[in-house]
């Protein structure tokens, strides 16, 4: 009977991974389409959708194809999917699928910089990363593959001790790591408020970070976001907030920041009842979008230039999420905070791509989910604990080191 489920398991893994491929496939030709634009016929066909495309519209772009038949192998043979009788193959066992296929796609040579979400991805939600966290090691042994890590978390500071207090076990351990070069040592960042602070490894500034200045990272678009419109679209947040913790007699603070504003528990003890968090995300999305001020990362991408003829505005983008415990809204999200990421570390040879970027992070279906954002720009892999993102690196070396021999 096992036999047979995992047969027919692995023949479902099977048509959606060539599923995939065609959709790729696609994509690159409607890609040269649009490059191309020579008046030829074939340039000014319509794009045929994918078999894909039609079945999910919203699917975002592909990195890299899906080894979804060799993934499911893998982790049938690590969790018995097909040995069960009662239960069937539930959410858990496809994500952990496509974190397998992700992972095989991108080792091999391709992965060059590795982004990680904080809260829940690294260490539990609010906790800071210990000295005895297991997943330094792993860290360190990316930094000695030579690969960048960029820490992209929501958590927004605008200075280096804060994010020295959640982050010391790994900066105290790199400092103290007696095999890494100084490159390796410096390859590696803090994107702090979604997109909004960056921090560089610098072994002789005060909590070894150094605050890189906006003027020296900001993307040519994000330039263009101006302060007095960012400073409008807090303002419309904070009272759509207000509104929310007034309606649903929420056991909430406001805090406002310079690049963020959100709600958070009015004591350390109080948790807010997830479906009002959910609510009070969608209600402020909702104002802000309807306010023109403000515009989101669709599931497919950032929103394109606005068309020209229009007023030109299109909104600065922001990013309201449930965090679990608060609600936050960022200017920015994790689209750019990992594209910032990806110039940073190519200032001399190229921005980093899409295909040679891996995202870890843990918020991919709550309201305004950040670490989905950051899946219209590079691959990405969706853990549920700091345990899973242990489990992810070991089975990234493990991959790694078998196609190295
Ligand atoms: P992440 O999981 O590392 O992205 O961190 C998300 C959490 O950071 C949120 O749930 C908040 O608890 C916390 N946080 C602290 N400051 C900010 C901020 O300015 N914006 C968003 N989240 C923040
Ligand atoms: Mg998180």
């Amino acid at each position: 009977m096992s036999e047979e489920a995992h047969r027919r398991y692995a023949e479902i893994m099977r048509d959606v991974e060539m599923m995939i491929d065609d959709h790729i496939l696609r994509q690159k030709q409607n890609q040269s389409q649009t490059q191309g634009q020579d008046g030829s016929l074939a340039s000014l066909m319509s794009p045929m959708p994918s078999k894909l495309g039609m079945l999910v519209p919203t699917a975002g772009p592909f990195f890299s194809r899906l080894p979804l038949e060799a993934a499911f192998k893998y982790q049938d043979r690590k969790r018995y999917i097909s040995s069960r009788r009662y239960v069937a193959p539930s959410f858990n066992d496809v994500r952990l699928v496509l974190n397998s296929a992700q992972t095989m796609a991108v080792t091999g040579g391709a992965l060059q910089l590795a982004t990680f979400d904080g809260d829940v991805t690294l260490y539990d939600d609010g906790e800071s990363l210990e000295p005895s966290s297991p997943v330094i090691p792993r860290l360190l042994d990316l930094l000695r593959k030579n690969i960048k890590i960029g820490i992209v978390t929501a958590a927004g500071y605008t200075t280096a001790d804060r994010y020295y207090d959640r982050l010391h076990g790994l900066l105290d351990a790199i400092a103290a790591s007696p095999d890494l070069d100084d490159t390796q040592k410096q390859s590696l960042v803090i994107m702090g408020g979604e997109a909004n602070y960056l921090f560089t490894y610098e072994p002789s500034s005060p909590h070894r970070l150094a605050p890189v200045p906006r003027l020296e990272w900001l993307t040519p678009e994000m330039a263009a976001w101006s302060e007095a419109e960012i400073a409008a679209l807090l303002d419309v947040a904070e009272s759509a907030l207000r509104d929310c913790v007034r309606t649903m007699n929420l056991p909430a603070t406001i805090v406002r920041k310079d690049r963020a504003v959100g709600i958070i528990p009015s004591e350390p003890h109080i948790r807010i009842a997830r479906e009002n968090l959910e609510e009070t995300v969608l209600v402020v999305q909702r104002i802000l979008e309807l306010s023109h001020l403000g515009s989101q990362t669709q599931a497919t991408g950032r929103s394109p230039p606005p068309p020209s003829g229009s007023n030109g505005r299109r909104g600065i983008p922001f990013c309201a999420f449930n965090g679990g415990r608060d609600v936050f809204v960022d200017i920015g999200d994790k689209s750019w905070g990992v594209t910032v990421c990806q110039q940073w570390f190519g200032r001399q040879g190229g921005a980093i791509k899409g295909e040679n970027t891996l995202h870890v992070g843990d918020q991919f279906l709550s309201a305004g989910s950040n670490d989905f954002k950051a899946r219209s720009v590079g691959t990405t892999a969706w853990i549920a604990s700091p345990a899973e993102t242990v489990e992810l690196l070991d089975e990234l070396a493990d991959l790694m080191q078998k196609k190295l021999s």
